[in-house]
């Protein structure tokens, strides 16, 4: 088993203590899109939360505070971040009235005192300073207001945060929520026993932001298919002029060696053999498919073309375990979506076991309708790089363990 994944699926869950009578403060991650009308307009975060809050409720606690933070406001109210803006959808969806609360400060005593089923929604957490500084004057009144801490903020967990991480030091029970463990148990089906050959796709803007990924897994993968802008610095490296395209000349050296030890490690590699090229992202005026040696002067790659999406959907067609985190193009443009979109859809229709990282790619698959083909979508973008890298997320760190069996 990957250590870290192991020590993290050690933490005590929900199931493994009682909360009759007891005020529970939940960690959730209700960072949710919302447009400029306040409308949202994807709540899949929110109901992953819903197990946990009815198990609380329930299991007779006597008051349920939800924490979570919304967008990245600067340490002070900006109405654009309230979760006033939540409140109605949850309401809906829990259908049970939520009391929102602008300042827990203020309405400490309340809150605190038990009072048989009332649920409280907390104005966004990061509108304290404190917050994202892990302060220990902020943990300290989180803590104050409960008897049992529920971390279920999975999206959060690479965050060491007071409410994500500095609170456990204040309160003598601790738990993971059930999103948190099946989050767990999901990544660890794929990286601890997965059925070979394990295929893993990785696309998005940056090789930097991807390599402590490529060097963690290299060991343990067979396929490693690669599109995305950070094809393009794998395809530079290869000697390929890319013309205007992204691509990071820092790292050229980098994705040499990732080629050197995916071959060292019989891995294979796929790259993009043909792209979709353009004269520019905002305004495309021209718009072509390439082989990826014949990028035009002037132009730009922004998507994988028909032959790689070909190619690629091949490759992952004959393999059992497939991890995927990072869009094959500029998917947001319907004219450069379609890499990303029919890779969505042959790995969709594979007979493995798929599990998406969260964030674009999560996004990216929803939006082509193919997110219910799929055996796992992470709700955690930089959180599951960060367990796929082999890190141990703060939000698990100090959790309750289960006794050594
Ligand atoms: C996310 O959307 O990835 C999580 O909610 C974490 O948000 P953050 O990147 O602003 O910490």
């Amino acid at each position: 088993m990957t250590s870290n994944i192991r020590e993290m699926s050690l933490v005590k869950s929900l199931k493994d203590i009682d909360v009759e009578g007891k005020r529970v403060l939940i960690r959730v991650d209700f960072n949710v899109p919302i447009d400029s009308h306040n409308n949202i307009s994807d709540d899949r975060r929110i109901k992953a939360a819903l197990p946990t809050i009815n198990y609380c409720i329930d299991h007779n606690a006597c008051s349920i505070t939800l924490v979570s933070h919304l967008g990245r406001p600067k340490g002070v109210y900006d109405e654009r971040y309230s979760l006033v803006h939540i409140k109605k959808r949850l309401e809906r969806l829990l259908d049970k009235k939520v009391e929102f609360v602008e300042d827990f400060e203020k309405s400490k005593d309340e809150i605190a005192t038990c009072s048989l089923e009332r649920v409280f929604l907390l104005e966004n957490i990061r509108f304290y300073e404190g917050e994202k500084k892990n302060d220990k004057e902020l943990s300290k009144k989180l803590a104050s207001i409960c008897d049992v801490y529920v971390n279920d903020a999975f999206g959060t967990s690479h965050r060491e945060h007071a409410s994500t991480y500095g609170i456990t030091e204040f309160v003598d029970t601790k738990v993971a929520g059930f999103l948190m463990m099946k989050e767990i148990e999901a990544f660890s089906k794929a990286l601890e026993k997965p059925v070979r050959p394990i295929a893993l796709v990785v696309g998005g803007a940056k090789i930097s932001t991807k390599i402590t990924l490529l060097e963690s897994v290299l060991p343990k993968i067979d396929k490693l298919i690669i599109g995305g802008a950070m094809s393009n610095t794998f395809l530079k490296a290869l000697g390929y002029d890319m013309k205007k395209s992204l691509y990071e000349e820092e790292y050229l050296q980098t994705a040499s060696q990732v080629l050197d030890e995916a071959k060292v490690n019989g891995v294979n590699v796929y790259l993009p053999v043909d792209v979709v090229v353009t004269d520019s992202v905002e305004h495309p005026v021209d718009v072509r498919v390439v082989p990826s040696q014949d990028v035009l002067d002037g132009f730009m790659a922004v998507d994988i073309g028909p032959a790689t999406a070909k190619l690629f959907s091949e490759a992952v067609e004959l393999s059992n375990t497939i991890i995927w985190n990072g869009p094959m193009g500029i998917y947001e443009n319907a004219k450069f979506s379609k890499g990303t979109f029919k890779l969505a859809s042959a790995i969709g229709d594979c007979y493995a076991y798929t599990i998406v990282g969260g964030g674009d790619t999560a996004d990216a698959v929803e939006k082509c309708g193919e997110a219910s083909n799929f055996s796992f979508i992470s709700t955690g973008g930089g959180a599951s790089l960060e367990l796929l890298e082999g890190k141990i997320l703060p939000g698990f760190k100090n959790l309750d363990k289960k006794e050594a069996i």
